[in-house]
């Protein structure tokens, strides 16, 4: 009478399982039976009696004993017999029976107390599973009560026995299908692995596990993952552990490292692309993290286009809620266009990230490497014919004006030759010399930047007569050429001090030509580097450029009222307007090559290459005014003022 509510209960059951389908079976495979043991208060054992084969599985229970029987395991054909223990306040016995046919694994638990019956011995491929229940004996006194199966309750009543019998079933590839179907798959496998109870190879339809035991004195070691059919042997991933790895632990851990083929385990890369190899690897009950040697796993992979990057990516399926792969903790070794090495400092699940490259390309960069090839030949020249032409002059009283002169000079020059020389640098391919000639080249761009706000700040000076005599020369180098000394010099204390990279090779590659970027030695474009650009820069840049508009205020405001002002202000502004042009225009060069359209650009490296000339033309044309208005006025004190203006032309 009381079946009927039952029977109906499991068909419902039952048919909620089929309607839910597979996704409810997760559980199907392993078995589990738990109930309520009345026994007696005397002495009790656990007994067990098993055989290999695929029939029935009989538990059943009295008095005194608690009893498995049966023939479903893989491996196990043993009797063997626990007592346990026995307190005569007691008259009843929690229990549970848990059979692991992947793992040929029987344990019984009673009174929370784990007894193995059967142990694993590696994966089994064919095993007894879907145990259903048969017959079943009703009992007096002693016996099983509230039955149940994965949580449900069978019966109510005192049973004397429980009977199940199974069938066969291809349980490896019913493991890989219930692990498809679930986000934490790959720890389901690695778990099961660890299990396992082996060391060696492991193989699944769905993965390839190596178990490796972390002998005493564990000094590293170098392996290639198992081969499969499908794989010809060079194109499986191989491993490096180090030897830090056992430190982490006390007795012989064990490390799984499994070699994923199937990338449905790790959903969540949504754009981008993962190579198909998928490396796990886990150290037997440990997380672990921060190793100061790193892991290397190195990954073959059939050849990427240019214009797609690579990346080694890790997910830590157990800590991660969200799923996705993270970039942190992994370093990238591109070994060639088909070999990656990954170096990770921690352990988990890592893949290679093919993503396409969003770097900005630039149209005409033939084009415009030439021209500033040109423009800075040219700029070299006129540099050198400058030079030239102040140290002629050098002798008499504008002795510190043609000193500020030859340092911009020289700045400039320095800079065209570096840059000139900057791509042919770079293709040397030796790190180091990208540094030294990124570091070089920054040095340049700044002592120009700096010789530049001296010109401003001497005009200036030289304008609102505010000191009748002169600075002394060494300040104008400190400025010139030591101060950017300085600044460059932090720069490489920190690279050297927080291990990061400022300088060193950057690409700018062409639209036309993505495969051949055009190298140059320069800061990179990591984070650092971009706020030591930012800061020091930018910074610089917006101080000159600002200083400079300052100063033509003020000084145009004192001149403007003076009666030669109508006679020179055109030539002013406009030799004004050229050094603003060119002055400012070889610090925005390098501030992004990105959003600016095509003629700024062109314009931008025209005008940044021929800055050298344009100074030695601005000289000239100065020197003919001067000479012009010499001619005119002899000396007169109108005549100075007028020259004292030409000099604010010098701002730059
Ligand atoms: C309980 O069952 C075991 C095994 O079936 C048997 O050996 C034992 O005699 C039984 N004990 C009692 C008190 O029936
Ligand atoms: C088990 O012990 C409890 C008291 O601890 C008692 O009430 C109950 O009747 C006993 N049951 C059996 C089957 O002996
Ligand atoms: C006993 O073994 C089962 C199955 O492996 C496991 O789920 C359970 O946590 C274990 N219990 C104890 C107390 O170790
Ligand atoms: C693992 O297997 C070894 C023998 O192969 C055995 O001595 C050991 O007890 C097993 N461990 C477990 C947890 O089953
Ligand atoms: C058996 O389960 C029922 C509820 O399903 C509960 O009321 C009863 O106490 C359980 N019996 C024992 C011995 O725990
Ligand atoms: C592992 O291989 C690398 C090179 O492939 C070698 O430098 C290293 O010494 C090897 N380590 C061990 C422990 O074999
Ligand atoms: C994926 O692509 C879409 C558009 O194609 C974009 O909006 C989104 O940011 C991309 N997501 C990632 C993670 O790159
Ligand atoms: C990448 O380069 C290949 C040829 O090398 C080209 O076919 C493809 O369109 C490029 N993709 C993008 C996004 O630029």
């Amino acid at each position: 009478m009381e079946q009927n509510p039952n029977t109906a209960r499991i068909l419902i059951i039952t048919c909620l399982l089929l309607i839910l389908g597979q996704a409810a079976t997760d559980n199907d495979r392993d078995f589990k039976m738990c109930g309520i043991w009345r026994h007696g208060t005397a002495s009790r054992t656990l007994k067990s009696e098993l055989n290999t084969g695929c029939e029935k599985i009989e538990i059943s229970a009295n008095e005194s004993t608690l009893f498995v029987r049966g023939s479903i395991t893989a491996k196990c054909t043993q009797s063997t017999s626990f007592d346990l223990e026995s307190n005569s306040l007691q008259n009843q016995s929690h229990f549970c029976v848990f059979w692991e046919p992947l793992l040929d694994l029987l344990i019984v638990d009673v009174n929370r107390k784990n007894y193995t019956l059967c142990k694993s011995h590696g994966l089994q491929e064919n095993c007894c599973t879907d145990l259903s229940l048969d017959k079943q004996d009703t009992a007096a006194l002693y016996g099983i009560v509230n039955g149940s199966t994965h949580g449900d309750i069978i019966k109510n009543d005192v049973m004397k026995m429980y009977n199940f019998k199974g069938d066969v079933i291809s349980c490896k590839e019913k493991f890989c299908d219930e692990v498809r179907k679930i986000p934490r798959g790959a720890n389901m496998i690695e778990e099961v692995v660890m299990k396992s109870n082996t060391t060696g190879r492991l193989d699944l339809p769905c993965a390839q596990s190596t178990i490796i035991e972390m002998e005493e004195g564990f000094t590293g070691l170098n392996f290639t993952l198992p081969a499969t059919k499908a794989m010809p042997p060079y194109m499986i991933p191989s491993v490096y552990l180090p030897p830090c790895l056992k430190s982490f632990s006390r007795t012989k851990p064990k490390v799984v490292c499994t070699y994923y083929k199937n990338k449905k385990l790790f959903q969540g890369a949504s754009n981008s692309t993962i190579l198909d190899d998928i490396v796990g690897l886990s150290v037997e009950n440990e997380i672990i993290k921060n190793l100061p040697e790193p892991v290397r796993i190195k990954f073959h992979h059939s050849a990427l286009p240019a214009n797609y990057t690579r990346r080694c990516v890790s997910w830590d399926t157990r800590r991660d809620n969200e799923e996705k792969w993270r970039y942190d903790g992994c370093d990238t070794v591109k070994i060639d266009n088909t070999e990656t090495e990954c170096h990770c400092n921690h352990l988990t699940y890592f893949a290679i990230l093919v993503q396409v490259e969003h770097k900005t390309t630039v149209r005409h960069l033939k084009a415009l490497t030439f021209i500033t090839a040109v423009g800075c030949a040219v700029s070299l020249v006129s540099c050198l014919v400058l030079f030239y032409w102040l140290c002629k002059r050098r002798r008499g009283k504008k002795n510190q004006t043609s000193l500020v002169h030859r340092g911009l000079v020289v700045a400039i020059f320095l800079l065209c030759l570096l840059f000139i020389l900057t791509g042919a640098l770079a293709n040397i391919g030796k790190e180091v010399v990208c540094k030294i000639t990124g570091s070089l080249l920054h040095y340049a761009l700044l002592s120009t930047l700096c010789w530049m706000a001296m010109e401003v700040f001497h005009t200036f000076l030289l304008i609102r007569k505010v000191f009748d005599t002169t600075l002394p020369t060494w300040i104008f180098y400190l400025v010139g050429f030591g101060l950017p000394v300085l600044l460059v010099s932090i720069l490489l204390l920190t690279e050297h001090i927080y291990e990061v990279d400022i300088y060193g090779e950057r690409k700018i590659v062409p639209s036309d030509d993505v495969g051949n970027p055009y190298r140059m030695c320069w800061m990179l474009e990591n984070k650092e580097s971009l706020l030591a650009h930012y800061i020091i820069n930018v910074g610089l840049l917006a101080v000159v450029v600002s200083s400079g508009a300052v100063m033509l205020f003020l000084v145009v405001r004192e001149i403007r009222n003076r009666p030669d002002w109508k006679k020179v202000h055109v030539a002013f502004l406009s030799i004004w307007g050229l050094t603003c042009l060119f002055g400012t225009t070889w610090g925005l060069g390098f501030l992004d090559f990105g959003p600016m359209s095509e003629a700024i650009l062109f314009l931008f490296c025209i005008i940044n290459s021929l800055q050298g000339f344009f100074l030695m033309l601005r000289y000239y044309a100065l020197e003919r005014m001067k000479k012009k208005d010499r001619s005119f006025s002899d000396g007169s004190s109108s005549g100075s003022s007028k020259q004292q203006m030409l000099q604010t032309h010098e701002k730059s």
